[in-house]
């Protein structure tokens, strides 16, 4: 079994896109899979110009050969990773140029052949942390595309990012282990994908989300001092705010109480 891991930073092998991968391939290639690494930065993908070449039905482009070549890499593994850097709440622009132009000889969601292979996604928002769930929607909304089968996404921030190490070894074996699983049709891809909880997640989830996330990275590091318990007071008021129904407030709240733990951080 062949899994690709395709990193999307253009700091190539520098970046914490890189140490996720690294970690989750580790872990495939100890559970017998056979590991390659594309790093978008070596490809420079050129954006894709809408020339009018049919190349959904064709498979290549006209204008840029490198990325026929990159759909064949993608299409001959059994398993794909995809690491992006999220920049202004959405992946990169390299990544987003990969998107673009790789095309599959399955066919996009409304044809009828399968593949069924797993893939996983991961968003790595080293900033503030911000943005890490829209980006793995876009992810995720590319792989659905594609027919891929998903693992449950990774958020990757400051405030996580030890734990995901920990787990990437147990991940990546266990893309190993999901084999392939075509669908039986539209519906079953689109419900699938539906089912996935980070997928449906708005800004407000997200900054829930990233105030507990660095709540408990502080826990983490055994820091559980006077800042984590005034993080953890702003977290109870912004619920109390949730269950009276002030959606304003609360929202305001959890975005207030990110901000407090980013600079406590
Ligand atoms: C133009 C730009 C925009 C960014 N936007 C965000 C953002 O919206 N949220 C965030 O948490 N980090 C943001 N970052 C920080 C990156 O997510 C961070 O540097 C991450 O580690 C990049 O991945 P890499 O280390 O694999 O290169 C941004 C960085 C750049 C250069």
């Amino acid at each position: 079994m062949k899994i690709l891991a395709i990193v999307g930073s253009p700091r190539r092998d520098r970046g914490l896109s890189e140490r996720v991968a690294a970690r989750l391939l580790a872990g495939a290639s100890g559970a017998g899979a056979q590991t390659e690494t594309l790093y978008l930065s070596d490809e420079q993908p050129e954006f894709c110009r809408g020339c009018g070449h049919s190349c959904f039905a064709e498979l290549d482009c006209i204008q840029e050969p490198e990325a026929t070549e990159r759909s064949a890499a993608i299409e001959a593994a059994d398993a794909l990773v995809l690491c992006a850097p999220v920049y202004c709440w959405q992946p990169n622009g390299l990544t987003a140029a990969l998107f673009d132009k790789v095309r599959l000889s399955t066919g996009p969601w409304r044809d009828a052949s399968q593949h069924g292979k797993p893939a996983l996604g991961v968003a790595v928002a080293g900033g503030t942390g911000s943005g890490v769930f829209t980006a793995l929607q876009s992810i995720y909304a590319w792989f659905c595309l594609w027919k891929y089968r998903p693992l449950p996404p990774v958020p990757v921030t400051r405030f996580n990012l030890e734990a995901v190490l920990e787990d990437a070894g147990s991940l990546g074996r266990a893309l190993v282990n999901a084999g392939r699983r075509p669908y039986g049709n539209t519906g079953e891809l689109l419900t699938t994908y539906d089912a996935l909880p980070a997928l449906r997640y708005g800004r407000v989830d997200e900054f829930r989300w990233l105030a507990r996330t660095i709540v408990q990275g502080f826990e983490r590091r055994g820091q559980p001092d006077a800042r984590v318990a005034s993080l953890r007071k702003m977290l109870a008021e912004a619920e109390a705010l949730a269950a009276a129904g002030d959606a304003v407030g609360a929202a305001d709240k959890y975005a207030a109480a990110h901000l407090a733990g980013l600079e406590a951080w």
